[in-house]
């Protein structure tokens, strides 16, 4: 297996301080912040997102479950842990390492707003357009990318790269 570096370090980061700035600039001052991170893939991107926010918000966290240990998804969506924050007419910001079909964050969307939040946005690190099968908005993008399977800064493949500072495309 070999790694093609699609997405360098210098630029995850300097993409990360300018989705903070979004951020910050489309959530109102005062009222409490939620940041839900998806597990496990989010757990780089919620750390460096919630430090370079520099501004008062809660963090925790919600894993929920469509693909197996491979490449492709089994369709189903399973709710593994839930956030522990009562989320009522809080500012809830799901932050995603990747949408891919669309599937898992349509499903988490239609959840959260069940519970009230007094609004709820999406930002995700990476966004694959071309292999959207359930429309769902993501207000915030880092990069899009091609329908590659990508590993690093959290995606993983088989549970490894996830380490990774940068975003690669696993060749065999
Ligand atoms: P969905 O198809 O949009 O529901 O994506 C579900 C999840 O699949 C993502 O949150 C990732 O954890 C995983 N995933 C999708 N594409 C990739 C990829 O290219 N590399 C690694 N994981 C991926
Ligand atoms: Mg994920």
């Amino acid at each position: 297996m070999a790694l093609d570096i699609i997405i360098t370090e210098d630029q995850i980061q300097a993409r990360v301080r300018a989705l903070a700035d979004e951020l910050n600039q489309n959530l109102p001052s005062d009222g409490a912040v939620v940041l839900l991170g998806v597990l496990k893939g989010s757990y780089p991107f919620i750390a460096d997102l919630s430090r370079a926010m520099g501004r008062d918000v809660m963090v925790d966290f919600v894993q929920v479950s469509s693909y197996g240990s491979g490449k492709s998804s089994t369709g189903v969506v399973q709710i593994k842990k839930d956030h522990d924050i009562n989320i009522e007419g809080t500012h809830v910001v799901i932050v995603e390492d990747i949408v891919d079909t669309g599937l898992t964050l349509s499903h988490l969307r239609q959840l959260l707003l069940t519970r009230h939040p007094a609004s709820l946005r999406v930002v995700s690190m990476l966004s694959k357009p071309a292999a959207r099968e359930h429309s769902v908005p993501v207000e915030h993008v880092g990069f899009e990318i091609e329908n590659l399977f990508v590993v690093g800064y959290g995606l993983d493949y088989a549970e490894r790269y996830r380490n990774l500072p940068f975003i690669a495309v696993l060749r065999e």
